[in-house]
């Protein structure tokens, strides 16, 4: 049986409580991932999406639904807006935002080695070492898929006129 977006959303958000309900979430939702996507809202696409490939690639008897759920709400927890970071180069944060988003995870939620994992390397192959763990992998496209999408959609050309977000998902 094949899993609909209603019960995606619900699997996201019951495995994910405790991670969309923390206070550091708030930092997120006003930072701007890709257009006008806050890094928030990016997030839980890239859960869904993660959800949603692993449903229709028939791998529940190899992924772990929470582990998977959890490092995709946590992978880009860096906690601050990348486009004011490094003097606005941009340089080095594909390289190490990773990390970065692991260190701060692991210091506000318990997680395990599945977890810690596939956020650290979720930016591979920009970076030289590639997730352990399929969950990892899932995330990885996931957010891959979701980024290009959500920087050629044309409604972030809107974004100086209506700073309202939108969610389009
Ligand atoms: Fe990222
Ligand atoms: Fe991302």
């Amino acid at each position: 049986m094949l899993l609909t977006r209603t019960q995606i959303r619900r699997l996201v958000y019951a495995h994910g409580r405790e991670i969309l309900e923390h206070d550091h979430m708030a930092i997120e939702r006003v930072c701007y991932q890709h257009g006008v996507v806050t890094t928030f809202a990016h997030s839980i696409r890239v859960a869904c999406l993660s959800v949603w490939l692993a449903d229709r690639l028939h791998l529940w008897n190899r992924v772990d639904l929470r582990s998977l759920i959890r490092a995709a709400l946590l992978h880009d927890y860096f906690l601050y807006d990348w486009h004011d970071w490094d003097n606005g180069t941009h340089r080095l944060h594909g390289f190490t935002h990773g990390e970065t988003a692991m260190r701060n995870a692991i210091r506000d939620f318990k997680l395990n080695q599945i977890e810690r994992d596939s956020i650290e390397h979720h930016m591979f192959p920009l970076t030289p070492y590639p997730p352990k763990y399929i969950e990892g992998y899932l995330v990885t496209a996931a957010d891959k898929i979701s980024a290009t999408k959500e920087t050629l959609s044309f409604d972030r050309f809107d974004k100086p006129a209506s700073e309202q977000p939108t969610d389009r998902s």
